[in-house]
């Protein structure tokens, strides 16, 4: 059969009882760039969604450079060191088996399939946060990253953090499963800006202080932390006028965000450099609006 009108012409003339299948041929001919589309266009918001929520930073070695995705970056804290998982589709190594219910019990509840819980160095309190139709889509984009056979290594922590149980007390303190619920009383911009925020950017891990046991004080979102996870100092970025950001304009906040700059022409450093290189760059002018929006409204505070 060839695929000329030509050739179709004289197919249906000879034979006028395949018409019904050459409807279904044209009509699937119509049908399937649709449905390729829509899995494109969720890989495309996946891939967004990816950015803004910063999961490659963690997942991909550092020095030397490792492949994407296939985990072993260390994380230095108090606790020990943490080596961070394969997440690429390999079935063997990374999360090829995985359902997506397991990455949604996962990312949602900070568990695995056998029961046993996650490092809050995971940042789920902070996912937990994330619609459905957003880890649906980060799921079909997860999906489509290539698949690398790196094995895991194990975590090096110390007593009692080494026993994974311990992350009960942690949990039972801190961590609770939540949905981001949209504020009424706050306009459309405040609200996209608090889930940008709290939910996929999970600025707080960094920015929101820490008590004695790890847990993020939320009653000072956001007003800097003198001993972040890696032992640094991370700025308040509450409107305060001296110990915040009180002075920075909208667009101030935004620049910052796109390209790292501060408002007196330098450039941000640290781990910052990292958020704004993988992450906020890649965002649009509506959302950075909308953190830099949520951030000017958030409490005054002096910081720690
Ligand atoms: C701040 C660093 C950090 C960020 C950001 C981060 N992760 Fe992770 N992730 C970890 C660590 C550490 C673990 C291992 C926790 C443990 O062993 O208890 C982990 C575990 C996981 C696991 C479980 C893998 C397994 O084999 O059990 C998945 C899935 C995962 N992360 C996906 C993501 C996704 C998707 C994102 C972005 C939305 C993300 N992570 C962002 C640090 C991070
Ligand atoms: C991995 C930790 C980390 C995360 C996550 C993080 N930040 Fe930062 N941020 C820092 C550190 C550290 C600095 C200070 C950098 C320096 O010393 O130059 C900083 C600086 C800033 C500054 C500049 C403050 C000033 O006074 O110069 C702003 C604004 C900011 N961050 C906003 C955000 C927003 C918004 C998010 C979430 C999208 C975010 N940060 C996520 C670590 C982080």
């Amino acid at each position: 059969m060839t695929f000329s009108f030509g050739g179709y012409g004289f197919f249906l003339k000879k034979n006028p009882m395949k018409l019904c299948f050459a409807l279904v041929v044209a009509g699937a001919a119509i049908i399937f760039p649709t449905f390729a589309s829509a899995n494109e266009q969720a890989v495309g918001r996946g891939a967004y969604i990816f950015k803004a929520s910063g999961c490659v930073g963690c997942h991909t070695r550092a020095k030397p450079k490792g492949k994407f995705l296939a985990g072993g970056r260390r994380m230095e804290t108090p606790f020990g060191q943490f080596y961070t998982p394969n997440i690429t589709p390999d079935p063997q190594h990374g999360i090829g088996n995985w359902t997506f219910a397991d990455f949604v019990l996962a990312m949602r509840e900070g568990k695995r399939r056998d029961g046993s819980v996650y490092y809050p160095a995971f940042p789920y309190a902070s996912y937990t946060n994330m619609n459905d139709t957003d880890l649906r889509d980060l799921w079909t984009y997860l999906r489509t990253v290539p698949a690398q056979p790196e094995p895991n290594r194990e975590h090096d922590l110390i007593f009692p953090f080494n026993v994974r149980y311990s992350v009960h007390f942690w949990r039972m303190l801190y961590f609770e499963s939540a949905r981001f619920v949209s504020d009424p009383k706050r306009g459309a911009t405040w609200n996209r800006g608090a889930y940008l925020t709290r939910a996929l950017g999970h600025c707080g891990e960094c920015h929101t202080p820490r008590n004695l046991l790890g847990g993020l004080d939320k009653t000072r979102e956001l007003a800097g932390n003198k001993n972040a996870p890696d032992g640094k100092r991370v700025s308040n970025i509450t409107p305060h006028p001296k110990k915040g950001i009180g002075s920075w304009s909208i667009s101030d906040i935004k620049g910052l965000l796109q390209d790292g700059s501060l408002p007196d022409g330098d450039f941000v450093g640290g781990a910052m450099t990292e958020v704004v290189e993988n992450g906020t760059s890649h965002l649009t002018d509506e959302d950075l609006q909308a953190i830099a929006v949520f951030l000017k409204a958030l409490p005054v505070d002096v910081g720690p």
